[in-house]
């Protein structure tokens, strides 16, 4: 296996190369800025010339795309920058294997928010849920989503698309619900902050996977999901945002009170995104491991630590 990982210095990139590195696997990462990292090279994803000359010279046997714009309500702020990113940033990748690498195998990340849910009805959604998306990320993964599947289709690209629902874990950047949290609980904790956390929407209802059940499912999908299929990862559970603070409420002896924030809101809110990992669990035999209150307690310790 010779696995390129683009956005290889974000969240899920850095879990991503732990990983590759663990499981001494050969791999490729590239970074709109390498950081004078061996293991890492320039690639913007924007940047045609880039994309071609990375893709062409290493010749991966396996693509796994992270790089792009995950934050919901950034793309609220900036959308083209997101549609950019997310969709055409998938196309030069797509043009690119087709072009230079045609063996390679691609797993394109997509997001949940590809079916924009229906705040009425609260069901497990699977891989055969109608997609409407209510935001521009939304847009903006399912476009690259209709991509992949016409690159297959019509080029034999053998490509997956990956459809994570949030994940959470210690690095993520701050603009997540649990970082939000954690660092404002530790914040009281160290006497930085008053009593008070500002909160957004806590009637959602989420699925959280934990960052390390994540790419472990990414890579199981290298090995043996089938190409051209879409595929959830998520952990099949719903948790409401009122519970996950209370968790991390419970896992402080700080005395914390919430306030909540309007500015926080979004300008459209899906209740309920919980989904059916049954598929990915019958294809690949993956199942997460992590427990939620494990991953709140590492977050929380993360920043105790910072
Ligand atoms: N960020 C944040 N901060 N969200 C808050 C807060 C807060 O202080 N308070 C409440 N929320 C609510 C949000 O309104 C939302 O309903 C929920 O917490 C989760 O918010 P985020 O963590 O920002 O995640 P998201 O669901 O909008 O998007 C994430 O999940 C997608 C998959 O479902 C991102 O990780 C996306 O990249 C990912 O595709």
């Amino acid at each position: 296996m010779k696995v390129l990982v683009t956005g290889s210095t974000g969240f899920v990139g850095q879990y991503m190369m732990d990983f590759l590195i663990h499981n001494n696997i050969e791999f490729l990462g590239s970074a709109r800025n390498s950081m004078d990292n061996a293991n890492i090279v320039n690639m913007n994803i924007l940047n045609t010339d880039d994309v071609d000359k990375v893709v062409k010279d290493y010749k991966p046997t396996h693509v796994i795309h992270l790089a792009g714009q995950s934050n919901v309500k950034l793309a609220w702020g900036n959308p083209q920058a997101t549609i950019l990113n997310n969709t055409i940033g998938t196309l030069n990748i797509l043009n690119a294997i087709k072009e230079h690498s045609p063996y390679s195998k691609l797993i394109s990340i997509g997001s949940s928010e590809e079916y924009g849910s229906s705040s009425e009805v609260l069901e497990f959604i699977d891989e055969r849920h109608v997609t409407n998306p209510k935001n521009p990320y939304g847009v903006s993964k399912l476009s690259a989503c209709q991509l992949v599947l016409q690159y297959v289709a019509a080029y034999q690209i053998q490509a997956i698309h990956v459809r994570p629902f949030n994940h959470i874990g210690p690095r993520q950047s701050e603009g997540f619900v649990t970082q939000d949290f954690a660092k404002q609980i530790v914040d009281i904790e160290k006497g930085k902050m008053d009593l008070a956390i500002k909160v957004g929407n806590l009637d959602s209802v989420r699925d959280f996977t934990d960052v390390k059940d994540i790419v472990n499912a990414y890579y199981m999908l290298m090995q043996d999901g089938c190409v051209g299929e879409i595929y959830n990862v998520c952990s099949s559970r719903g948790v409401s945002i009122q519970e996950l603070l209370f968790e991390f409420v419970a896992l402080s002896k700080s005395h914390i009170e919430v306030k909540v924030d309007p500015s926080k809101f979004r300008p459209i809110e899906h209740k309920f995104i919980v989904g059916s990992n049954e598929k990915i669990s019958r294809d690949t035999q993956w199942h997460p491991k992590m427990d939620l209150k494990e991953s709140l307690l590492n977050i929380l310790n993360y920043y105790r630590n910072m």
